[in-house]
């Protein structure tokens, strides 16, 4: 569910793994099937996806959820009749707290997390090209052992990985996503930008300082120990990328931030943490976005 760039291309994989795939789209369609496209490195594969029906009232066994963070709780409560306490959910989406959203107003819900490194962008609906290859990390907090059915996934999805500490994984991406995100999204630059643009790199070096003390204060000192060389890092390998947040601001597109600097604004004041550069970037992103 929420076939744009990142869903079709997770859709593609899991079907051409041999898992029987459908899309679930915003709205209702005749149409029973869809041509999902995908590009890369120059070449274009096509293949045919059913799209589920809006009248099912079928008990929905995997779900995968790819909307914006944004999205999620509207088009999870939209198929919350089709989900039991056996409907397996895995959340991929950027941001943090949605979990603990759905977990409110449907306590029954099996969820999982996922993060990606992967890129991709949508060129028209359900034609994509996969930009960056990446790593996938799934888990549940504290869940050593893979349930059986990830057994399925792993085998469909290159470089998969089941990770019983995800809460830290999304942390991670949660840490590094507050300073690049808003960053290229205010001042209209590629990622590498923020390392070669000297105002830039002094702007990402007071972030990362009060990033890093959230962070603790929640009890991610190892991610706080690393962000500055962390976030280096992935401004380098990420050095030609638009962020999300970029291109979203860029469109007119609303932004993922309450779920990013919004979610990590909420931690710090849990802890009594003042966050004065945070609050900033979301309100300067807020006026820039729809
Ligand atoms: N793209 C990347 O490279 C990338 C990389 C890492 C992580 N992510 C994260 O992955 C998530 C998805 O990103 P994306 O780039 O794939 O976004 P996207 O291209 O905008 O796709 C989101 C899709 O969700 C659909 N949707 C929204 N509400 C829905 C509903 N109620 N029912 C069914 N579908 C619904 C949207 O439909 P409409 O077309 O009708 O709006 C759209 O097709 C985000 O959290 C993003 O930050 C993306």
């Amino acid at each position: 569910m929420g076939a744009g760039a990142i869903g079709c291309l997770y859709a593609d994989a899991l079907d051409r793994g041999g898992l029987q795939t459908s899309l679930i789209l915003r709205h209702a369609t005749d149409q029973q099937s869809v041509a999902l496209i995908v590009e890369r490195e120059g070449a274009k594969e096509q293949r045919y996806l059913n799209i589920a029906n809006h009248q099912d009232l079928e008990p929905i066994l995997h779900l995968l959820v790819t909307t914006k963070a944004f999205d999620v709780y509207a088009a999870v409560s939209g198929i919350a009749h089709r989900l039991n306490e056996n409907s397996v959910i895995v959340l991929l989406v950027n941001g943090m707290g949605l979990a603990e959203q759905l977990n409110a107003t449907y306590p029954h819900l099996n969820l999982y997390c996922a993060t990606t490194t992967h890129g991709a962008y949508r060129i028209a609906p359900q034609h994509i090209c996969h930009a960056g290859l990446g790593e996938t990390r799934i888990g549940r907090q504290g869940l050593e052992q893979p349930p059986d059915w990830y057994g399925l996934w792993d085998d469909a999805i290159e470089n998969c990985h089941w990770d019983a500490n995800i809460n830290t994984a999304l942390w991670f991406k949660l840490a590094v996503n507050c300073i690049v995100n808003p960053l290229t999204a205010l001042h209209h630059c590629p990622n590498g930008e923020l390392a070669t643009d000297r105002s830039l790199s002094d702007k990402v070096a007071h972030l990362c300082d009060e990033v890093s003390h959230i962070c603790r204060a929640a009890g991610h000192a190892d991610i706080a120990d690393l962000l500055p060389q962390s976030v280096a890092r992935v401004i380098r390998q990420t050095a030609t990328n638009r962020s999300s947040m970029l291109q979203d601001v860029e469109h007119g597109r609303p932004t993922e931030i309450d779920y990013i600097n919004g979610f990590l604004l909420q931690v710090a004041e849990q802890h009594g943490i003042a966050a004065p550069l945070n609050n900033e970037l979301i309100q300067r992103v807020k006026n820039h976005a729809v």
